[in-house]
């Protein structure tokens, strides 16, 4: 199964730079406690952010990072050349596409559950979610703490 972890804020924006436009601690300990023990999917720049970050790949998690470059390694790290095929697989388990917004935009078609902290205060970035149409999705889980609401959305069966 394919889902997607994000944190949205006002029109859909997701980054500033290669960085989180905000620093909430409680959407990072969320991201961190739903995606342990699970494989995580990232661009290469998403990649970079989290390195310059935590000077390591996400812990007790299995990286894996999105390249068109057949060289790219890094020590205990998998590569995903071609997103789509990885994406047509069928996994058994939970895979959590954690950004960013061009990985985003090629997994929204493939994804059956969106994990969305939507963050109702303004910030300043650049870089922008895809378009989302939330209509072919239903909102199963909202917890609300302060400007930001955890929300779990799965998407109508057809
Ligand atoms: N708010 C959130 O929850 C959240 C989550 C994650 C990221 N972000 C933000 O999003 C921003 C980064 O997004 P981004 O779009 O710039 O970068 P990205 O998606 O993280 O990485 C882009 C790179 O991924 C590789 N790639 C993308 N699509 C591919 C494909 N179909 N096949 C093979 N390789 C592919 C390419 O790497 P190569 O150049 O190596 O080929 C591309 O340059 C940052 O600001 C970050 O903080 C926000």
């Amino acid at each position: 199964m394919i889902s997607i972890i994000v944190a949205l804020g006002q029109n859909n924006l997701i980054g500033n730079n290669n960085e989180l436009p905000w620093n909430y601690p409680a959407d990072l300990h969320y991201f961190k406690v739903t995606t342990t023990g699970h494989k995580v999917v990232m661009g290469r720049n998403t990649f970079e952010s989290i390195l310059n970050r935590l000077h390591k790949p996400l812990p007790n998690r299995e990286n894996y990072v999105v390249t068109k470059n057949p060289l790219w390694h890094y020590p205990g790290v998998q590569v995903i050349l071609d997103l789509e095929k990885f994406l047509k697989e069928d996994h058994q388990d939970e895979i959590f596409v954690i950004g960013g917004r061009s990985i985003f935009e090629t997994a929204l078609p493939y994804a059956n559950r969106l994990y969305i902290t939507h963050i109702r205060k303004a910030y300043p970035g650049n870089v922008f979610f895809p378009d989302l149409d939330l209509s072919q999705f239903s909102l199963v889980k909202q917890k609300d703490q302060n400007e930001i609401s955890f929300c779990v959305y799965e998407r109508i069966k057809p």
